[in-house]
């Protein structure tokens, strides 16, 4: 029997991300393919006539209707030289307001996604905002990141992307997230590896792999004058299709969800942790050892949230 149509809505729908995104969630890369959806796109008016390309909404009460799943790219992208923090009086008042329209119209339980920077404030004053909508159902995209990471050990170790698991991205997406390799490991002929000990050169693991990662946003912005698309595309796809359909058994991956304390990462941060995610809900991976070197890492990552959440309010106030 034909499944029930999900309603998904993206929003920045005729950017750069939304032209990649929206194909492959009528393709099925989101949901699969047996999963009919029903698109709403939303951008501003200005955008109006890139949108008519798509088909599409500039009222943002239209575009929140009913929807089941909701992915947040509407707002402006940093340029060469910012952080993505600078973008972010202009994008923190968007979601403030957006946050109202989505806890108003939106169906019960809907699922949202904030891909726009700074990804992880957006997320949080998207949830403060929306103080009906459970903050289970709130996040942010770092999954973007972690496969970066898994990107990098490939590469190192000349072996498939698929084959490398359970690296972790914790804290901000900016460029003090901590992109993690102490769980992660390697499917390899002789069974599975620990990456650490694969790559026994601790100084690329502990220096450039973490810096190739937290700076791969700007590298593509300094190349392409653009930020990335295709690829926040794929991944706003991968974080969707994991939350709803499961994470794979023995994997994780990584989100940017409400901290609940879990690691001392403080409460009331969104804050990018491993998950594992079932019948539509993640959860936070629990007890894996952090060293010394890992627990600077974090905290350094949740105090420049801190100070992005105050910064976020004085722009709001
Ligand atoms: P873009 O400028 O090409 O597209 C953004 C779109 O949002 C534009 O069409 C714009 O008109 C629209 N928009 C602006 N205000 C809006 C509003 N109030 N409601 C609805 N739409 C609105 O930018 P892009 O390259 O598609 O990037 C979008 C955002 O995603 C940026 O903030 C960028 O920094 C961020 N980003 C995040 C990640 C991540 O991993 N979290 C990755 C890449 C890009
Ligand atoms: C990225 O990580 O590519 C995006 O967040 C865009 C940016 O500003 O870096």
């Amino acid at each position: 029997m034909a499944k029930d149509p999900v309603r998904v809505l993206v929003t920045g729908a005729a950017g750069q991300i939304g032209y990649a995104l929206v194909p492959m969630i009528a393709r099925g890369v989101m949901l699969g393919a047996d999963q009919p959806v029903i698109l709403h796109m939303l951008d501003i008016p200005p955008a109006a006539e890139a949108l008519n390309g798509v088909v599409a909404t500039t009222d943002v009460v239209e575009a929140c209707t009913g929807v089941n799943i909701a992915v947040m790219v509407g707002g402006f992208p940093r340029k060469e030289g910012m952080e993505r923090k600078d973008v972010m009086s202009k994008n923190v008042s968007i979601y403030k307001s957006q946050a109202s329209a989505l806890e108003k119209h939106a169906a019960a339980n809907c699922k949202v996604l904030v891909v726009a920077n700074p990804a992880n404030t957006n997320a949080l004053i998207l949830k403060e905002f929306a103080p009906s909508i459970p903050e289970k159902n709130i996040s942010c995209l770092t999954r973007l990141d972690h496969n970066r990471a898994l990107g990098q050990i490939s590469e190192r170790l000349n072996v498939q992307v698929s084959d490398v698991k359970n690296v972790i991205i914790w804290g901000n997406h900016s460029s003090t997230q901590y992109p993690d390799v102490n769980h992660a490991t390697v499917n390899t002929p002789a069974g599975e590896k620990a990456v650490r000990e694969l790559v026994s050169d601790d100084a690329w693991l502990n220096g450039e792999f973490i810096t190739t990662v937290q700076q791969r946003g700007a590298a593509i912005i300094k190349a392409r004058k653009l930020s990335s698309a295709l690829s926040a595309a794929s991944a706003a796809c991968d974080h969707i299709r994991d939350w709803v359909l499961g994470t794979p058994e023995g994997t994780w991956v990584s989100m940017g969800v409400y901290s609940d304390g879990s690691y001392n990462v403080p409460a009331g941060l969104i804050y990018s942790f491993p998950v594992t995610c079932q019948n539509g809900e993640w959860k936070i991976v629990q007890g894996l050892p952090i060293d010394e070197f890992s627990r600077k890492k974090l905290d350094l990552t949740a105090e420049e949230l801190s100070e992005e959440k105050a910064l976020a309010y004085s722009c709001l106030s």
